[in-house]
């Protein structure tokens, strides 16, 4: 009988293409997948570090998992991020783990499980990807018909000093644009209506070569990949995380030229006072941030912005804290993301005193919060009576007569279900703004779009 294996993520986009692709190899090599990890025979989780309580989620639930278990004990494998960093005292910490594979061990996972199955109590593999690992996911390996994840540079090079990424994901490497190229080329082929390129800082993408970039004009290595990407006429093209210091406004002239680059650049800021940021070692300030928050906004489109900040970083004091206030009521940014600085064991932050109370963090997160709301709700509301192109990607968690989609903004739309159909992109006429998205109903012109669309 074939071994089952289950497989929960945690943590980013890398982390959710990387199961794709442990699926792919484990699927190749003969394994089955499962929904249910109360039946696998194999259980993996793939663990994110970046914060305290991301880190520890995993242990609770292998916890969770084993009770639901009657009486047999699956094998247990903790893989990416948690894996990287804390190695074999896992298996020392939780005796119940019997493999440990680092960030790069993905396609070697086959080996891994199968040397678990037989017995080997201790499987450990922290090493570097390997000259046969492929970039290739299988379509049914994807978590989505219709979104796919395309990774373009893995692993950090900057080093902020509050962030463990560069440690559990090790020295940047970006993948030839012709390898990337002929994915999406794929993915097209397959059906496939969005792709978002991703990495953990995807405008530092630098590929050894230029093979495939041939003929794309760009001023740097990432515009020139938009560029090469976007002809390939693939309908929607998201990007996602860009680092401030790299962002050139030719990404910006690249949107212009490219209805298919969509409108939407999650650029994270993290602070406000520059004091705070040389703290962090960003490598800008906050004028050098606003003035690629201004390129932004100079373009022809609306593109929405949305960031990251750390409140409460050590040595945060209110004033540099107002200055964050101050940043985000200047930029209005589509949505924020933000997070109480969460000391990392080995990062050169781990070295200052974590001299913010949990309760002065508690507060600024409150107050950032309170204020990122009120912006929020304004431009929310302007969408009303504007029509936006939805991606049509679920049935709406709340009900089932209402469809679910992002945006070429990427705002999560809602509205009840007409003709529109899954895996199809409708014109949405927006009605109502809710806190976190909009609500809207389809717009009789999409429809006879739409077929025309689906009979190309
Ligand atoms: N590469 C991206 C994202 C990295 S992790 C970037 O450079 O922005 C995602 C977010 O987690 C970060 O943007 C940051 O806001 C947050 N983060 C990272 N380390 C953190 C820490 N030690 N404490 C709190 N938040 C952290
Ligand atoms: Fe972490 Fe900074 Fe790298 Fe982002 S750029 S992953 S925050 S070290
Ligand atoms: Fe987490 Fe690792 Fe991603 S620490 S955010 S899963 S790179």
């Amino acid at each position: 009988m074939e071994a089952t294996v289950y497989i929960e993520t945690f943590g980013c986009q890398m982390n959710v293409a990387d199961s794709e692709r442990a699926e792919t190899r484990l699927q190749n090599a003969g394994y089955n997948l499962t929904d249910s990890p109360a039946l696998a025979d194999v259980v993996l989780f793939n663990t994110c570090s970046v914060r305290e309580r991301a880190a520890h989620k995993v242990f609770t639930r292998i916890g969770e998992v084993r009770r639901q278990r009657l009486g047999n004990e699956p094998v247990v494998g903790v893989m990416g991020c948690v894996a990287q960093l804390e190695g074999d005292t896992i298996f020392a910490n939780s005796p119940s783990v019997n493999i440990v594979a680092g960030t790069r061990a993905t396609d070697r996972l086959p080996v891994l499980v199968d040397r678990a199955l037989k017995g080997d109590p201790r499987v450990i593999d922290l090493d570097e990807r390997g000259p046969q690992d492929r970039w290739e996911v299988s379509a049914q390996s994807r978590s989505s018909k219709y979104v796919a994840f395309v990774p373009i540079i893995e692993g950090c090079n900057k080093f902020c000093t509050y962030c463990i990424v560069p440690f559990s994901r090790g020295r940047e490497k970006s993948r030839t644009a012709a390898e990337i190229i002929n994915e999406v080329r794929e993915l097209r082929g397959l059906g496939y209506r969005e792709i978002h390129l991703i990495g953990q800082n995807v405008n530092s993408y630098r590929p050894a070569s230029d093979v495939g970039l041939e003929g794309f004009d760009g001023v740097t290595p990432f515009s020139r990949l938009m560029r090469a990407v976007a002809a390939t006429g693939i309908e929607r093209i998201k990007f996602t995380t860009s680092f401030p210091r790299d962002f050139h406004s030719d990404i910006v002239a690249a949107i212009d030229e490219h209805q298919n680059l969509c409108n939407w650049v999650h650029l994270p800021v993290q602070s406000g006072s520059d004091r705070i940021l040389r703290g962090m070692r960003r490598g800008h300030t906050a004028g050098d941030y606003l003035r690629r928050i201004a390129a932004i906004k100079n373009s022809q489109r609306r593109i929405a912005i949305t960031s990251d900040i750390i409140v409460g970083f050590p040595g945060e004091t209110d004033e540099d804290f107002e200055a964050t206030l101050k940043l985000v009521e200047q930029v209005e940014y589509d949505a924020l993301y933000i997070f109480k600085y969460s000391e990392r064991p080995g990062t050169p932050a781990a070295n200052l005193s974590d001299n913010v109370t949990r309760q002065q963090k508690a507060e600024r997160f409150a107050l950032l919060e309170g204020l990122q709301k009120k912006i929020q709700r304004q431009t929310y509301r302007d969408y009303v009576g504007r029509e936006v192109e939805v991606l049509v990607e679920s049935h709406s968690s709340r009900t089932d007569h209402d469809l679910s989609g992002h945006s070429t903004c990427h705002k999560v739309v809602n509205f009840p279900a007409q003709s529109a159909r899954l895996g199809e992109i409708a014109r949405i006429r927006i009605t109502e703004a809710k806190a976190n998205s909009l609500y809207g109903e389809e717009s009789a012109r999409a429809e006879g779009e739409q077929r025309e669309a689906s009979e190309v």
